[in-house]
């Protein structure tokens, strides 16, 4: 860069400095599940709070708030992320997926869905939107090769009923179908 582009001018040195809140309110538009939101959110606000407490996709759950659990797991560009750590500010201008946006437009659920229930893969529930998004990008990672990688690369979802072993089971057969094995 030119060192003239760097000089300040008497224009610049007399103009006032104007302080801008950090709680002052910042436009951005969010593309989720396909569709465009556009919010008016303070700049620390994460994409959990956002999708949740702003665009109403209450589906993404609030387990930890701070990265610990899962729950809160979306795809951003079809790569998995907890959105508790996620600003909102940071999706802007990518594709954010949550489990509202995974059943097909006719309203038929995504083979892993069907794999969660076929295999009873869930208690509580509130775990499975996490555990359910990230299952899909495990897969598609090429993650899911066998049992014993399923559990490594989902070690990351932590399911307080404890309902691991039929979650690994609906993976494994939910990859076999999303693969059209
Ligand atoms: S709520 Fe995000 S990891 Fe727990
Ligand atoms: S089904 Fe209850 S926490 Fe996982």
């Amino acid at each position: 860069m030119s060192l003239t582009l760097l000089k300040t001018t008497d224009a610049d040195a007399a103009a006032p400095v104007q302080a801008r809140s950090a709680r002052q309110p910042v436009d951005m538009t969010l593309r989720v599940n396909g569709r465009e939101h556009a919010l008016a959110l303070d700049v620390r606000t994460s994409l959990l709070d956002a999708l949740r407490e702003h665009i109403g996709l209450t589906g993404s759950k609030k387990g930890c708030d701070h990265g610990q659990c899962g729950a809160c797991t979306v795809m951003v560009d079809n790569r998995r992320v907890l959105s508790c750590l996620t600003l909102a500010a940071m999706a802007e201008g990518h594709e954010v997926t949550t489990i509202e946006g995974l059943a097909a437009a006719d309203g038929s659920l995504h083979p892993m869905q069907e794999a969660f229930i076929d295999h009873d893969a869930f208690q509580c529930g509130y775990c499975t939107p996490g555990q359910i998004m990230s299952a899909v990008a495990c897969v598609k990672e090429g993650h899911a090769g066998d049992p014993a990688q399923i559990r490594e690369y989902m070690s990351g979802n932590l399911c307080r009923c404890a309902a691991y072993p039929n979650i690994v089971d609906a993976i494994v057969d939910a990859k076999s179908k999303m693969e059209g094995a």
